[in-house]
């Protein structure tokens, strides 16, 4: 079906602007955006979506505002939307939309597109490392940082979802949708990538109570672990408050780090994700904080070494 990752995700708010603060201070560039919403686009041209809760024209909702309402997965021609509407025609309510796009739901309740993929060409610099036993990727007297370093989305990534029966929504994507599962969390959910995609999530599922059924988080592709800590370090000093990080995936590789938003769930950085093709043989683990990542950080206020840190000194850290 040539699905080859998420094109948007959007949400249902109740704030337009506190949600387009925070999503213009994660970096991404508002397009068409008024007091009713409109997008927020990485370098890609891959969005987020925000609209008043409220808005006739939305999905309904699975939970209480602010939630996602819809997300929509970009696919190669026209031919794979076809593909997937006679598919999904079978056993569900199929719509199609003056653009195009193929509108439905998943055996969970979430509400999906699919559309002729949105995502264009771009060019952006790769963050470049000296490691000594292999050759120097940066040019000699080319410096490896600087403050006013970019650190921005490049492409959305990964959407996570709080499901009531993992083992159902993993069938309806990998049966379906031609899903694969590379990764799972025993008892928890599946890591799952499209076929027309090689990043080794862009959905990943979590069972938990019906109750709890939503988004957790979703995230956008940085150049590197050195910008998504720069990336984060930048949002916490706009007064966005940290979830979760910095920090390293084990399942995936990828860097990480959450943070708290006006959206009803976490947002993410991520960079440097694992890629994978039909050849990889998923793992799976039980979940705990060793399995989840390989290391974790705490970040902190900026310190010079002419003396003790601040706290040592008695002074607010
Ligand atoms: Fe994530």
């Amino acid at each position: 079906m040539n699905i080859i990752g998420l094109d948007a995700l959007i949400f249902g708010v109740d704030d337009i602007p506190a949600c387009r603060a925070f999503l213009c201070d994660y970096g991404l560039t508002p397009v068409g955006v008024d007091d009713d919403g409109g997008r927020f686009e990485a370098l890609d041209g891959t969005a987020i979506i925000i609209r008043h809760a409220d808005d006739p024209a939305l999905p309904p909702a699975i939970g209480p505002a602010p939630s996602i309402r819809e997300t929509v997965y970009g696919v190669t021609s026209a031919a794979d939307l076809d593909a997937i509407g006679l598919e999904l025609s079978r056993d569900r309510t199929v719509t199609w939309d003056a653009k195009g796009a193929v509108h439905s739901v998943d055996d969970s309740g979430f509400a999906i597109a699919f559309q002729v993929t949105v995502r264009r060409d771009f060019s952006a610099a790769a963050d470049l490392t000296n490691s000594p036993g292999s050759e120097s990727q940066r040019p000699v007297n080319q410096v490896g940082i600087s403050p006013d370093m970019p650190a921005v989305p490049r492409t959305l990534s990964h959407v996570v979802y709080f499901v009531p029966d993992a083992v159902k929504a993993e069938a309806f994507y990998a049966e379906r949708l031609g899903f694969r599962t590379t990764d799972r969390f025993v008892g928890v959910g599946p890591f799952m990538r499209p076929a027309g995609s090689d990043d080794h999530h862009c959905l990943f599922m979590i069972q938990t109570p019906p109750h709890m059924q939503g988004c957790e988080h979703f995230t956008f592709h940085l150049g590197s672990g050195t910008e998504v800590l720069l990336a984060g370090r930048r949002f916490e000093q706009n007064g966005w408050t940290s979830f979760w990080g910095p920090g390293r995936h084990l399942f995936g590789s990828n860097w990480f780090w959450y943070f708290n938003s006006p959206l009803g769930c976490h947002i993410e950085y991520d960079a440097d994700m694992d890629r994978h093709d039909d050849a990889w043989s998923s793992r799976q683990a039980p979940l705990s904080a060793d399995n989840s990542q390989l290391f974790l950080f705490t970040s902190r206020e900026k310190w010079a070494p002419t003396g003790s840190p601040p706290e040592k000194r008695g002074e607010p850290g």
